[in-house]
């Protein structure tokens, strides 16, 4: 494959998932596939890790990219959220499970559900953990974080069930910063 072709497959591949009609805000950072020298099959591109620019996700606004088949939100949280976030006592909460893959075994608190010290990122997979529906963000639902309107659950702050069907906490997946403005998801 020349590198051209390598190219269009991957942005295919990559393409933004980026769905105004569900409440998201995408804000036009860049998602790039992890350039692999393998050279693999498209079925192994799509299982890679992808490194996506936040540069230009504002606070109070969520970025939605496409992972695996599925919507992963980034959101750049205000300083509200991780106030409302940080106050939940772990003894109200449905699911005490951080529910973190880069924290196995952790308790759901704030801390632990998001990606850097001070609490201003947090990464999830964008799938309600009752039937597969993309929750709503932006403040959504009764706990000001997210909404699924599909059999209504509501998810608070850090991406936590609150109310509603869903049995957990929206899943957190293997995430990192390489550098200050750019996250590598797997
Ligand atoms: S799929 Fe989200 S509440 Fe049922």
């Amino acid at each position: 494959m020349s590198h051209a072709e390598d190219q269009t497959g991957s942005r295919r591949d990559f393409l933004y998932y980026a769905t105004a009609g569900a409440g998201v805000v995408a804000t036009g950072a860049a998602v790039w596939p992890l350039i692999n020298q393998m050279n693999p099959s498209a079925d192994t591109r799509a299982l890679a890790s992808i490194f996506v620019d936040v540069s230009s996700v504002e606070v109070g606004t969520q970025l939605t990219v496409k992972w695996r088949g599925k919507p992963v939100f980034i959101r750049r949280r205000t300083a509200e959220d991780i106030a409302a976030g940080r106050a939940v006592n772990l003894d109200d909460l449905i699911d005490k499970s951080a529910e973190n893959q880069n924290r196995p075994e952790a308790e759901a608190t704030d801390e632990n559900r998001s990606l850097d010290e001070a609490g201003e990122w947090l990464v999830m997979i964008g799938v309600c953990t009752h039937l597969g529906c993309v929750p709503i963000g932006n403040g959504a639902g009764e706990f000001g974080g997210w909404f699924c309107p599909c059999h209504g659950s509501h998810y608070d702050t850090a991406g936590r069930i609150r109310k509603g069907p869903a049995p957990r906490n929206l899943d957190i997946p293997l995430a990192q910063f390489t550098d200050a403005t750019t996250i590598l998801l797997g």
